[in-house]
């Protein structure tokens, strides 16, 4: 089990200055976490490079980007984009001749999956290949970005890559229940990880959240060579979740989302991370709190433990710009509705002996039961509730605060070099963040 390694003071270290090379491993999207990072990277004067996971065509093959969309990605990044497609996991990788995995379950249906067998010497044979596909992909993008890191540089490398749900139209159904379905719809998570097909997901999310932290590292070995040879420093960051310290009660306490199927693979990530390091390399994971992305809208009550971050902005020492952030996330509600009595209903949930009981660190990541999926998706619907628009809510506010937040303590943090797993709380992220806005 991973120690809690909370951080704790405000890192001021940098390295990193004009000239330097960001190198984002993941593609960026608007509400993405990596954009607290970026804004360091620039406000920092450093080159920033990016890559594509690539696009898949009508017959489901891996290309790479049109020009137009190369265009708008570089745009968009504020950086020149390596065009080599990345896209991790071997959902639909396969030998010559062989079926994939998302061919091998495209018969299933959403009675009988459960009974789903799997040939695993068959799905061996394409995770190899899809490794293959992945790390000469990634030996190929490292040697074009070697070639943009001038003599005397540092770099950067910022990994934000997770994922890994197969398009499998059942299991897109099944997905929806487990983290959407209460009542009727619930489903059990550890049914799904006792099937095969759950087993397949766990490799899949092991090899698009985890390994490709590792072959990160081991494709960038020449340019970290280079690079440290002249004098320069590397340093790796990934984003992990494991749960996060938020007030309840007044304390910060640790909570997490359940459950959290991919935690398997962030303990994996974890584990990367703390192999690195002791070889030298330094790869830090932070811990990130949970905010609302593209990648995390599914989860529907992951939400939940932002509200809270209200209050640490006051308990941190927040003056008047933290009020203004109540004032902000109050005018988001309907008519009559309070941000107090929001905050009320939060601590009422968080108290409740069904969402209470997933507070162990240990146990981490708990399977959901049909108790918690009632209230914690009941909570989440019945306060989306009290905005004014669904389409305008507290939680994307907040979430926008806490990548802000992050950004400065990743940067920082890794000048620092503290250690190859730490965790964001509430805590710091909002001194981070009253800081920055003194
Ligand atoms: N959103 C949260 O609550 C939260 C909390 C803690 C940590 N994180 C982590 O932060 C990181 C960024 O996620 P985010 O929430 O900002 O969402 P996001 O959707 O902006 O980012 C997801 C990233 O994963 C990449 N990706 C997805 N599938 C991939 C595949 N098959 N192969 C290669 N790359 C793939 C995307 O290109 C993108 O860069 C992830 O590692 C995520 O687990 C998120």
């Amino acid at each position: 089990m991973t120690e809690f390694t909370p951080l704790r003071h405000l890192p001021q270290a940098n390295v990193f200055r004009k000239g330097d090379v960001f190198v984002l491993f993941g593609e960026l999207f608007g509400r993405g976490y990596v954009n607290g990072l970026i804004d360091e990277a620039r406000k920092a004067g450093m080159t920033i490079v990016g890559v594509t996971v690539g696009r898949r065509d009508d017959t489901g093959a891996l290309r790479a980007l049109t020009a137009e969309e190369l265009a708008e990605a570089e745009e968009k990044l504020g950086g020149r984009i390596i065009n080599v497609p990345l896209m991790a996991g071997f959902d639909m990788d396969a030998p010559e001749g062989e079926q994939n995995p998302t061919e091998m379950l495209s018969g299933i249906t959403l009675k009988g999956w459960q009974e789903e067998k799997l040939d695993w010497a068959a799905v061996e044979r394409c995770r190899e290949a899809g490794v293959r596909r992945f790390t000469s992909s990634a030996a190929a993008v490292m040697a074009e970005v070697d070639k943009l890191v001038p003599e005397g540089a540092n770099v950067f490398f910022a990994h934000t890559m997770a994922g890994g749900i197969p398009k499998i139209k059942a299991f897109l159904a099944i997905a929806n229940r487990i983290y959407k379905g209460r009542g009727e719809r619930f489903m059990s998570s550890r049914a799904l990880l006792d099937s095969d097909l759950g087993k397949l997901i766990l490799m899949n999310f092991d090899e698009v959240t985890a390994n490709t932290l590792k072959y990160l590292i081991d494709a960038s070995a020449p340019i970290r060579e280079r690079v440290t040879r002249a004098g320069g420093e590397v340093r790796y960051t990934a984003y992990g979740y494991h749960g996060t310290e938020i007030l309840i009660g007044g304390e910060y306490q640790w909570q997490t989302y359940t459950n959290y199927t991919q935690g398997y693979a962030k303990m994996r990530l974890e584990s990367i991370a703390q192999a690195a390091w002791v070889q030298g390399v330094p790869a830090t994971v932070f811990n990130c709190p949970e905010i609302r992305t593209n990648s995390s809208d599914i989860f529907v009550g992951v939400e939940l433990s932002l509200f809270p971050l209200l209050s640490a902005l006051k308990k941190e020492g927040g003056g008047a710009w933290a009020d203004e952030q109540w004032r902000i996330c109050e005018s988001l509600l309907g008519e009559g509705e309070s941000l107090q009595s929001l905050l009320d209903t939060i601590e009422r949930y968080n108290n409740d002996a069904t969402s209470a009981h997933f507070r162990n660190f240990a146990a981490w990541p708990m399977d959901n039961t049909p108790e918690l999926a009632d209230v914690m998706i009941g909570t989440s619907e019945a306060i989306t509730g009290l905005h004014k628009d669904k389409k305008a809510l507290i939680t994307d506010h907040l979430s926008h605060l806490v990548l802000e937040g992050a950004g400065p303590l990743m940067f920082h943090g890794a000048s620092e070099k503290i250690g190859p797993v730490l965790w964001l709380n509430h805590d710091i992220i909002a001194r981070q963040l009253n800081a920055l806005h003194k």
